[in-house]
């Protein structure tokens, strides 16, 4: 479990930086609009760390309340002249926006391996989902369907249309710091809205990288001033965004606490939000499963990304036949998983995202311990180089444990033993969260079980597949407090459109519906 050091980072980073002509310790503006970076914006000094040594990247000036104003009026202006493009021409800068990403793919996986800490081949991945949704978006660009409905009076017809919405604010997280937000970019732009976009504070290289992709894309086209970026602090540039009345849709995706701010902030004025917030996902095992599969999806779900996946494997629900035999097979495949720099080929688990991700992590295995979770594995801070390192931990918990309701943003798996289906799909639905969930059997009843209206409550439900790495071409979201939003494929585009019912009458007559009589001369 040796971490490897890079021998020579500073050239790495060197390297990795200039790919997007910056350069390490300079100091760079995380505001655009209007096509182009803004000089001077009026916001804090943010610095950017590497994960895997704790040092300085880049310095950033933020977006100051005014910048996330212009933003939007500039986002705004674009709006006026986006929406009357046809849609399959908007589709086309979208086709250009995945070449784009095709063209960039290498140099922003290592940049989002730098600043973000996932490996190599997850960062290449989610450079992948942007391209996938851009290819699925540049075919929903000719099918934005509306629907002709039978009208109950004679000569009517009754449409229902849809049409561009405005602004769409995005407000997205380190963890998928460009596939979550380019679910958005690519569906808002083929449905004729533009952007404002507010990464997260800890992943601002890789925002700025985007932003020249959109930059490079959009210039001289009917894109161009599309795309706004306003980097910064959620307690200043968040909160300006979500109580700008000019922004009639928020995507936000963070943990439950946003979630309760963002809805707070549409309600109060009536706008729209898509919500992807905490999940707290389990994989079932049955004692009838195929145990090899269901071992390394679970390792996948719980290890991969550092345990920093939204859809990550927090709960592992083992049926008590195969619970030890499981175990053991699973300590056995966690002991293998290596752990160092995320851009070296060989390592399956990078650095936690910060100092504090580390602190949550080691306070929340304390509290669980207190709370009588038992670690079997794992369960140490690793002291590398300033690097933010920690072992995948597997904890035998308690269902009375209140802390296992809870979402710890890091590589811990709470495992529990059941003796039927019920019992596990009971404890899988009884946390707050609802987002993925998994089981593993080769039983169809069992399996039908799980997925009928008694079985999982959560927005993903699989068979046989983890609880993490979703297709884009599927609706992506969860129930209770994860949100309810729907994001990414299926008819997910609709919630970037305003739908609009008409009924036009083509006869010379007036008559009412219901049957209505209301007779004037
Ligand atoms: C997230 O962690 O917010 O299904 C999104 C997955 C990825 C997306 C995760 N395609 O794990």
């Amino acid at each position: 479990m040796g971490v490897k050091v890079a021998t020579n980072r500073e050239a790495q980073v060197r390297e990795i930086v200039g790919a997007f002509d910056l350069s390490p310790a300079s100091t760079v503006s995380g505001v655009a609009y209007g096509g182009a970076f803004a000089a001077n914006p009026g916001g804090a000094m943010l610095d950017t760390f590497d994960p895997f040594t704790g040092e300085v990247l880049v310095h950033v000036r933020t977006a100051s309340e005014q910048d996330v104003a212009r933003a939007v009026a500039d986002a705004e202006k674009a709006f006026v002249r986006w929406r009357t493009v046809p849609a399959p021409q908007r589709g086309e800068i979208v086709r250009r926006l995945g070449d784009g990403f095709r063209r960039r793919k290498e140099d922003l996986a290592r940049l989002i391996s730098l600043e973000n800490g996932k490996i190599l081949s997850e960062a290449r991945g989610e450079v992948q989902e942007v391209i996938d949704i851009c290819d699925l978006a540049v075919g929903q660009s000719r099918q934005l369907f509306g629907k002709e409905i039978a009208s109950e009076r004679r000569d009517h017809r009754l449409i229902e249309q849809w049409h561009p919405l405005g602004v769409v604010g995005i407000i997205s997280a380190f963890n998928f710091p460009v596939a979550v937000p380019g679910w958005g970019w690519a569906l808002a732009l083929v449905c004729g809205d533009t952007i404002v976009w507010k990464p997260s504070s800890l992943t601002p290289l890789i925002s700025i990288a985007a932003q020249k992709i959109f930059h490079d894309v959009t210039a001289g086209t009917d894109a161009e001033g599309v795309f706004s970026l306003v980097i910064g602090r959620g307690a200043a540039v968040g909160e300006t965004l979500l109580a700008d009345e000019r922004v009639p849709l928020i995507q936000a995706t963070g943990s439950c606490a946003l979630g309760e701010r963002v809805s707070a902030a549409v309600s109060k004025r009536s706008a729209k939000a898509i919500l992807e917030l905490g999940g707290n996902n389990a994989v079932v095992v049955l004692a009838d499963a195929d145990l090899s599969l269901a071992v390394r999806a679970v390792v996948f779900g719980a290890v991969g990304t550092a345990g920093q996946r939204c859809t990550s494997t927090r709960r592992l629900i083992l049926q008590k036949p195969i619970a030890e035999r499981f175990l053991e097979r699973l300590t056995a495949a966690y002991q293998t998983v290596r752990i160092g720099d995320p851009l070296d080929a060989h390592t399956l688990m990078g650095p936690l995202i910060s100092s504090d991700a580390v602190n949550d992590y080691r306070e929340g295995l304390v509290e669980m311990q207190k709370q009588g979770g038992q670690v079997i594995y794992g369960g140490k801070v690793l002291d590398r180089k300033g690097g933010y390192f920690v072992e995948p931990t597997i904890v035998k918990s308690t269902v009375g444990m209140p802390i296992v309701r809870e979402e710890v943003f890091a590589p811990i798996l709470h495992v529990f033993a059941v003796d039927t289906i019920e019992e596990a799909i009971d404890l899988n639905n009884s946390v707050p969260q609802g987002l993925s969930s998994g089981l593993f059997t080769t039983s169809l009843t069992s399996a039908e079980r799980w997925l009928s209206a008694t079985g999982s409550d959560c927005g993903i439900a699989n068979v046989n597949v983890g609880t993490s790495g979703a297709e884009i071409g599927g609706a992506f979201g969860g129930e209770k407090a994860t949100g309810g939003g729907r994001q990414a494929g299926s008819d997910a585009w609709k919630g970037y459109m305003r739908r609009q019912t008409c009924t036009i009458n083509y006869g010379s007559d007036l008559p009412l519906a219901q049957g209505v009589s209301f007779p004037v001369d």
